[in-house]
């Protein structure tokens, strides 16, 4: 999200109609705690709650019964369905999906009696990617660009880019295209026609045109 996605503070309930400047809706069941940033034309939804020091950025979709923060950032474009919480430490780049009931974690070893705030371990969601409903991420793993976490699995890695994963614990069961496709042996999204290679260290990169580098990073 660059510094112009942060073009409204969140707006109060009273606010939030729409008919503005800015056209972000907060439904008036919603809670947001300031301060926080609320991108243009992002929609929060019932019962959801917006932490101090979030940054949401524009055309965001929050679902019912979404927690985000405190000091968590979500990039632009996200779409997060309903009963996902963000806690501190996870940080959601452009484009992410996150499917209804998914779950981050942010603390390795929690016990009641012990107080682990000083202890949380980052989680990171690049551009683009896909986290299936009802799956747990685990704190302290990267999800790569445009990879794909199955519904259900239980993410204890890093993921690389465009990789599907899925099970528990997750495990690599394919490639994915920018569209979410399954890519097959020859490596062409059957959506879109984008075709992909994988490079001597196991990327998954895209093979663009005759006036653009032979590959890119996805
Ligand atoms: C993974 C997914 C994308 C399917 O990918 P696919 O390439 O079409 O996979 P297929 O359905 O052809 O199944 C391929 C294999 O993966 C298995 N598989 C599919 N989904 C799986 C999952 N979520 N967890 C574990 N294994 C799964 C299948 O059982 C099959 O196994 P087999 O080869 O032993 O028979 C899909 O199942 C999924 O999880 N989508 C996410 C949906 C979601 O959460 N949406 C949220 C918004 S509603």
């Amino acid at each position: 999200m660059d510094s112009s996605a942060q073009d409204a503070m969140a707006q109060t309930k009273s606010s939030s109609s729409g008919n503005g400047p800015s056209s972000i809706f907060i439904h008036e069941t919603a809670w947001i705690d300031q301060p926080s940033r609320i991108g243009d034309g992002t929609k929060i939804w019932h019962f959801s709650h917006v932490l101090p020091r979030t940054s949401i950025g524009r055309n965001c979709t929050l679902g019912q019964n979404v927690m985000v923060g405190p000091d968590v950032s979500v990039g632009d474009n996200c779409k997060i369905q309903n009963n996902v919480s963000l806690y501190s430490g996870v940080t959601l780049e452009d484009g992410v999906f996150c499917g209804p009931s998914c779950v981050f974690t942010n603390v390795d070893r929690p016990r009641a009696e012990i107080n682990r705030k000083d202890e949380f371990r980052p989680t990171l969601v690049r551009c683009g990617a896909t986290i299936g409903a009802n799956a747990t991420i685990v704190c302290g793993t990267t999800l790569g660009r445009y990879c794909f976490v199955a519904a259900g699995a239980v993410v204890t890695q890093d993921v690389p880019a465009h990789a599907l994963v899925a099970g528990v614990p997750a495990k690599q069961i394919g490639w994915v295209s920018h569209a979410g496709e399954r890519l097959g042996a020859d490596f062409t999204c059957p959506r879109e026609g984008r075709r992909y290679q994988l490079t001597e260290d196991g990327c998954l990169k895209e093979i663009l045109g005759q006036d653009q580098p032979d590959v890119a990073e996805t």
